[in-house]
């Protein structure tokens, strides 16, 4: 089969490449991304080297990339946006511009292009925050939409954009909802790689307002996992949430950072809260693994000690992206292709 994934070079893309290409060894796969400030292709590097994935720079909200990039392809698994909430406070454009408009074309791209399955890969954070105390209230897929942050908004409305999609021209897609992921290949701007590098590097953790924000955790590789069954065995037209099941504060995830590192909590400095910051998300996946027999498999702790782990051993892939670091080199022009 052959299956183009947007945003092959950033966090989940990455991971999603990795596990695509070792568990479909006949697969063709092939990557769209612009490389933004989030892209990194020593990610994927490996898979380039081999000419296992083509590599096709070019940015989604341009109508002849993407066209050329889905022409042939049966399977598409949409991840290109902007996905760091703290950006789309200080400048929502071009949220709007990937995350919406980018969508859109990419979706008219698949209705001319013909392809038979679109996946589109979103976030829990459609629905709103959840009080933290009072409820054990969680979020299933038929809850009302409610997002909060420009970033939230930005992928609500590419989340009706696919629906619309599917209702007004019969295009085959699939949705999924996934908890806050953590795991190799992150920028160091997400708050798991910012604590583990800032902590390796002898600093402090800033944490936001009263650390008590709870997010649904959930190890990369088992959010891919899902991806793969839902990808190849949901049903066209729904949505699933994909999570695992792994409340956590703020704090409690930087204490299990700080222990699996042997430090203590005088490391953590409290900062200004984030303006609107939610308060809880919680995923209710039963459905998703009812019907699919998925289910993740990484313990939170185990996940967190496997993450510390990773980031210790590739100071020569995050150490280029921290702040005042030379630019990584990427090649430019578009669509150039390399493979
Ligand atoms: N990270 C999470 O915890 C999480 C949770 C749930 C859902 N998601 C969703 O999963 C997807 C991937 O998230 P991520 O954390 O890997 O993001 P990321 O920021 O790490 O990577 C995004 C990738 O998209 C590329 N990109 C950005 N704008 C583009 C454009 N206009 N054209 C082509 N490529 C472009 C970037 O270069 C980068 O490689 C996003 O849609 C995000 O909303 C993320």
């Amino acid at each position: 089969m052959k299956v183009l994934v947007t945003g092959g070079a950033g966090f989940i893309g990455a991971n999603l490449l990795h596990l695509w290409s070792a568990r479909h060894p006949d697969d063709e796969l092939a990557t769209l991304d612009a490389l933004t400030y989030a892209g990194h292709l020593s990610s994927i590097q490996p898979l380039l080297d081999s000419g296992r994935v083509r590599f096709l720079r070019g940015d989604i909200a341009d109508p002849d990339a993407a066209r050329d990039a889905l022409r042939g392809c049966e399977l598409v698994v949409h991840l290109a946006a902007e996905s760091h909430v703290d950006r789309s406070i200080s400048g929502p454009a071009p949220f709007l511009r990937t995350n919406v408009l980018g969508t859109g074309i990419l979706l008219e791209a698949a209705r001319l292009e013909d392809v038979t399955r679109f996946h589109h890969v979103s976030t829990d954070e459609v629905f709103g925050s959840l009080p933290l105390e009072g409820t054990p209230e969680r979020f299933r897929p038929d809850r009302r939409y409610d997002p909060r942050s420009p970033y939230s908004a930005s992928k609500a409305a590419a989340d009706h954009l696919v629906r619309a999609y599917h209702h007004t021209y019969g295009l085959p897609v699939t949705i999924s909802n996934g908890g806050n992921n953590y795991g190799p290949f992150q920028d160091p701007e997400k708050l798991v790689p910012k604590a583990i590098t800032r902590l390796l590097a002898g600093r402090t953790v800033p944490i936001y307002g009263d650390g008590r924000n709870v997010r649904d955790w959930i190890h990369v590789r088992d959010h891919c996992e899902a991806l793969d069954q839902i990808s190849h065995r949901g049903r066209v037209g729904s949505t699933y949430l994909v999570g695992a099941d792994s409340e956590r504060s703020n704090l409690d995830l930087v204490r299990t950072i700080l222990e699996s590192l042997g430090l203590g909590m005088e490391r953590i400095e409290f900062v200004a809260d984030r303006p609107g910051h939610d308060r809880r998300y919680a995923l209710d996946a039963s459905a998703t693994t009812e019907e699919l027999g998925w289910r993740p498999s990484i313990p939170f702790t185990e996940g967190i000690h496997q993450t510390v782990a990773w980031y210790r051993a590739h100071p020569d892939w995050w150490g280029p992206l921290l702040p005042g670091a030379d630019p990584p080199r990427v090649p430019s022009g578009r669509p150039a292709s390399s493979s």
